[in-house]
């Protein structure tokens, strides 16, 4: 039998074994490039939390963390995991109404590549007057050059204890967009069960994002590779990180 299953829905409650030290390091170089650039956040709110491992590790240094994601097992992960972060929501990051300003704003792990290219507009305005005069806010994503020449030939398998699953990717031209399709098979009792989720993720050109930016009234200030965190010519990457500011 194959269950089809919500985005997320299946990976929840692996997510962080699976992702932890890419997390951990992340955590590290942002903190890292932040006091470089001699930015001490008090306040930080992240978008498509997912298990909140990332707002876990930045606590150290930011008394006060909120995050949200859309998926409610990501969701009750995070605060299964993460009992003193501040505030997490229940919610799409579109659908956000906070109830104040924050000095930093993450997007991570490509958490905005399932946003639309319209909805990066929508979001991008939203950031605006969510971040306090002088705040960054940093994101990563995977780009358009990477969704379009290198998912269609991307396959992969993972397995775990008790799990397996295979990931399928493709270009669709028609929506513009990566499709990766995850079959996980999972042990229940004596039995495996297939789930299937499906994962739409779109990946505007860098020309659309400054236009985004100057249309909110931000501005790009850096251009990462977000594995090293070293300044890059974002386009040759297949990944990029940015950190936005107010004007
Ligand atoms: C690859 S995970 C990244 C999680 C986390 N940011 C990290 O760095 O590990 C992508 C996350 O984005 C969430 N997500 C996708 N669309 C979203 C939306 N519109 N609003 C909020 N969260 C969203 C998913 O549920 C998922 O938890």
């Amino acid at each position: 039998m194959t269950i089809l299953s919500e985005q997320y829905k299946t990976i929840a409650s692996i997510y962080d074994e699976l992702n932890a030290d890419a997390i951990d390091q992340l955590s590290v170089n942002l903190i890292s490039f932040m006091e470089e650039l001699k930015f001490t956040p008090s306040t930080v709110l992240d978008l498509g939390c997912g298990s909140g491992r990332l707002l876990r590790n930045l606590q150290t240094t930011i008394p006060y963390c909120a995050g949200c994601d859309l998926s409610p097992e990501m969701i009750s992960e995070a605060r299964k995991l993460s009992p003193r972060i501040n505030k997490i929501e229940c919610s799409s990051m579109l659908d956000l109404k906070p109830d104040r300003c924050f000095e930093l704003i993450i997007c991570t792990n490509d958490a905005i590549n399932y946003l639309k290219p319209i909805e990066w507009n929508v979001l991008f305005e939203k950031i605006k007057q969510w971040l306090h005069p002088g705040g960054y806010f940093y994101f990563d994503f995977t780009t358009n050059l990477d969704i379009r020449t290198v998912w269609p030939h991307y396959r992969d398998y993972l397995e775990g204890n008790g799990w397996f699953c295979c990931k399928i990717n493709e270009y669709d031209i028609d929506q513009k967009a990566g499709i990766e399709r995850q079959v996980w098979f999972v042990k229940q009792g004596k039995d495996y069960v297939r789930f299937e989720e499906q994962h739409t993720l779109y990946g505007p050109t860098l020309h659309e994002i400054e236009i985004f930016s100057k249309n909110a009234g931000l501005f790009i200030k850096h251009i990462i590779d977000p594995i090293s965190f070293r300044k890059a010519d974002p386009e040759n990457l297949l990944r990029v990180g940015m950190f936005i500011t107010t004007a």
